[in-house]
């Protein structure tokens, strides 16, 4: 197969005519050719040689012009480049062996195919010539090919050697079958389980990494049902395999939270890309297994697993070097706030409710609105469409009351240092009581936002006390 047409960026013509010059063997490698097959855009490009890549990175640099910056890693022996907004990398072949306890492997010089052998799977083991002679051509020794088109992730040696050598690859063999949709073909997926243990030589940025990758697929949920499958899910996030089963007392029966999570985080796929509002999907339930309780009169209950919920958040982040910043805390704010907004749907929807809700939700308030509408997944058509339509109202409300009172980004009218000028105090307790009582009053609509109602209110209440 000759893939010369597709290889239209200029860099492809320029590297030929220099590996050519310097008479060595030159390819394109890895995933930029499957995606190429795939028709994915890609703007990463690995050049391998056999030779020195950064050799070979410092003349194409130099032929570039215009003060080109080459990036030599020389713990690695590879160089990188950026040409027109594509992040291109050189490496020279190599051939690696593996110890048992480290990811680091023995790296020596090799040939074409000792690099395609060292290679995670077959779809990313093919190379394109770029030599002139053969510019174009592919080197597929691993029939990726036939897999790209069958759909299947397989590796190119003995799975378990693959695996062993570097375990990570457990991770991407799921990541890649959740943003292709294609298979894990059945020696490679039983091999997973085997070399389950090879885990704990990964670094959890590592496995973050991968995870985030399947969380930002477009069907997460088939990554996750592999991962649990393969026996990964309840190593690394053992919080959500907690989730499965359904227990039953008499007829009443509750969802199955696993299944039941991973519709919602499908649903929130269908309308955003945001990893941290797919995160907070992902997590939004995981305190269910430690509050569900059994109720005579209502049947099974789950009371306060929001916030217990986002307790456990930092937990899991930190647990798997998540950011710890303000991504981490918006997952912890829409796990805790999930329910305020449905709640409001089956109450008799109130100013006020609505204005305390936009309070507490700030600048979140439209994610908080989408994740509450993706949880909403009763196999009842008819709750769902009640849900749906009263949901709509509470959307209505949220708008009209924040135009109205701009609450999104509410600050108090009226400041605590105002306020111990007012009554000559301290800082104390009472001033924190006036500030809570003018708050309350605006998001009950009692008075207007504004700072002079605020401050016959701080009387009031100073004068009550
Ligand atoms: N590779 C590998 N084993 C790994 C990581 C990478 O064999 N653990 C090889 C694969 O041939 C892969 C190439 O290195 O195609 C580049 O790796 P990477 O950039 O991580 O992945 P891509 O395949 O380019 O895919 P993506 O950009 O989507 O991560």
């Amino acid at each position: 197969m000759n893939l010369s047409e597709k290889l239209t960026h200029p860099i492809f013509k320029l590297v030929s005519k220099i590996a050519d010059e310097q008479h060595i063997e030159t390819y394109v490698i890895g995933g930029f050719v499957r995606d190429l097959i795939l028709n994915r855009p890609s703007k990463d490009i690995d050049i391998m040689t056999i030779g020195s890549g950064v050799e070979l990175a410092e003349t194409v640099g130099k032929t570039i012009g215009n003060d080109t910056k080459v990036s030599v890693f020389k713990n690695f022996g590879t160089a990188m480049l950026h040409y027109e907004d594509y992040e291109i990398e050189f490496v020279g072949a190599r051939k690696e062996s593996y110890s048992e306890n480290s990811r680091k492997p023995h790296v020596e010089d090799g040939t074409l195919e000792d690099d395609q052998n060292r290679r995670d799977f077959t779809i990313n083991a093919m190379a394109i010539s770029l030599n002139k002679a053969t510019f174009g051509e592919l080197i597929d020794p691993f029939y990726g090919l036939e897999d790209l088109r069958d759909m299947i992730i397989r590796t190119p040696l003995d799975p378990d050697i693959t695996f062993s050598d570097d375990p990570l690859r457990m991770f991407r063999a799921v990541r890649f079958a959740s943003q292709l949709y294609f298979d894990i073909e059945p020696e490679t997926f039983e091999a997973i389980h085997r070399n389950l243990h090879r885990i704990e030589i990964l670094s959890e940025e590592r496995i973050a990494e991968e995870l985030n990758k399947i969380i930002l697929s477009p069907k997460p949920s088939y990554g996750f049902k592999l991962l649990d499958a393969s026996g990964m899910l309840n190593i690394v996030l053992p919080e959500i395999t907690n989730l499965k089963g359904v227990e039953k007392i008499g007829e009443c029966g509750h969802k199955d939270n696993f299944l039941h999570t991973l519709e919602v985080l499908d649903n929130i796929a269908q309308v955003s890309d945001n990893l941290w509002l797919r995160w907070a999907a992902l997590l939004h339930d995981i305190a269910k297994p430690q509050t569900k309780k059994y109720d005579q009169k209502i049947g099974w209950t789950f009371h306060a697993h929001e916030f217990i919920g986002a307790k456990m958040v930092p937990k899991i982040f930190a647990r798997l070097h998540l950011p710890m910043n303000e991504k981490m805390r918006y997952v912890q704010k829409l796990v805790e706030l999930h329910l305020r907004p449905i709640a409001l749907v089956e109450d008799i929807v109130t100013d006020s409710a609505v204005r305390r809700l936009l309070f507490e939700a700030g600048d979140d308030i439209d994610d908080l609105m989408l994740l509450c509408k993706a949880d909403i997944t009763s196999k009842n058509r008819e709750k769902v469409v009640r849900y749906k339509t009263n949901f709509t109202l509470v959307e209505q409300k949220l708008v009209e009351l924040e135009e109205k009172d701009r609450i999104r980004n509410f600050k108090l009218p009226i400041t605590g240092e105002e306020i111990m000028e007012m009554f000559n105090l301290q800082p104390c307790k009472t001033v924190g009581i006036i500030k809570d009582a003018v708050k309350d009053a605006i998001l009950d609509g009692a008075i207007p936002n504004d700072h002079e109602s605020a401050k016959q209110l701080a009387i009031k209440v100073y004068n009550r006390l």
